[in-house]
């Protein structure tokens, strides 16, 4: 079993992309975080088998990849997770990471994390309706999302230059606002969850 490492978060793009935006956007969160946090963005998502129940069963819970993910996420003390919109929802490759990261009981280990969601678009409405939608599937896996601060990128290849640079000062000062946010969200699911472990014993 990982040790939770307190103020270390996991990053996760929904993207494959080389010049994936979302990548950008916690790059750039990562280097915006505040003292108590520590954003690592994780970067094996394109090693992930295409979830597969018979794989799951024959490879004991996952193939090294989704062990190796499903450990990290363990010692997380909570996900960044920036998504982009495909379709009016989030990406397959995301879909298919939680899907992996949802099983098996009693192993679980998105229920009860603490998870940020972003998310960038080249599009007008900076993936609105992506967030929504992986809001959702967070509900079935029993995490705990923050409600507020939200960032939606829209207009994307605005914000970044062709290397990733963040050129956006408001966006820069959300991003600064968020992961302060998360921080404290951090602070106070660990209360919550400490207050209800008291009220039972
Ligand atoms: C898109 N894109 C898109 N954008 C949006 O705002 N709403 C949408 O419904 C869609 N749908 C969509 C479908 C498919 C198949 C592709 C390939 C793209 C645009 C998409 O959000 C944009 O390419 C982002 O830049 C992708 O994220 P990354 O790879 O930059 O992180």
């Amino acid at each position: 079993m990982n040790e939770l490492r307190k103020g270390h978060v996991l990053g996760i793009a929904g993207s494959l992309r080389r010049g994936s935006y979302n990548s950008m956007l916690l790059r750039a969160a990562s280097t915006l975080s505040p003292p108590d946090m520590e954003l690592e963005v994780y970067n094996g998502i394109a090693e992930l088998p295409l979830f597969d129940e018979d794989l799951e069963a024959r490879a004991n819970g996952g193939p090294p990849s989704v062990t190796q993910l499903r450990d990290q996420v363990r010692a997380a003390a909570g996900l960044v997770i920036a998504t982009p919109e495909y379709n009016q929802s989030m990406a397959g490759v995301l879909k298919n990471a939680i899907d992996w990261l949802s099983r098996p009981g009693p192993d679980e280990v998105l229920i009860k994390k603490p998870i940020a969601i972003l998310g960038a678009s080249g599009g007008r409405w900076g993936t609105r309706l992506a967030q929504a939608n992986l809001r959702q599937v967070l509900t079935a896996t029993e995490s705990l999302v923050m409600p507020q601060p939200a960032i939606f990128v829209a207009e994307a290849g605005k914000v970044f230059s062709n290397e990733g640079e963040l050129l956006n000062d408001v966006l820069r000062k959300q991003l600064e606002k968020f992961m302060q946010g998360f921080s404290d969200w951090l602070t106070l699911t660990a209360a919550g969850e400490l207050a209800k472990t008291r009220a039972q014993t």
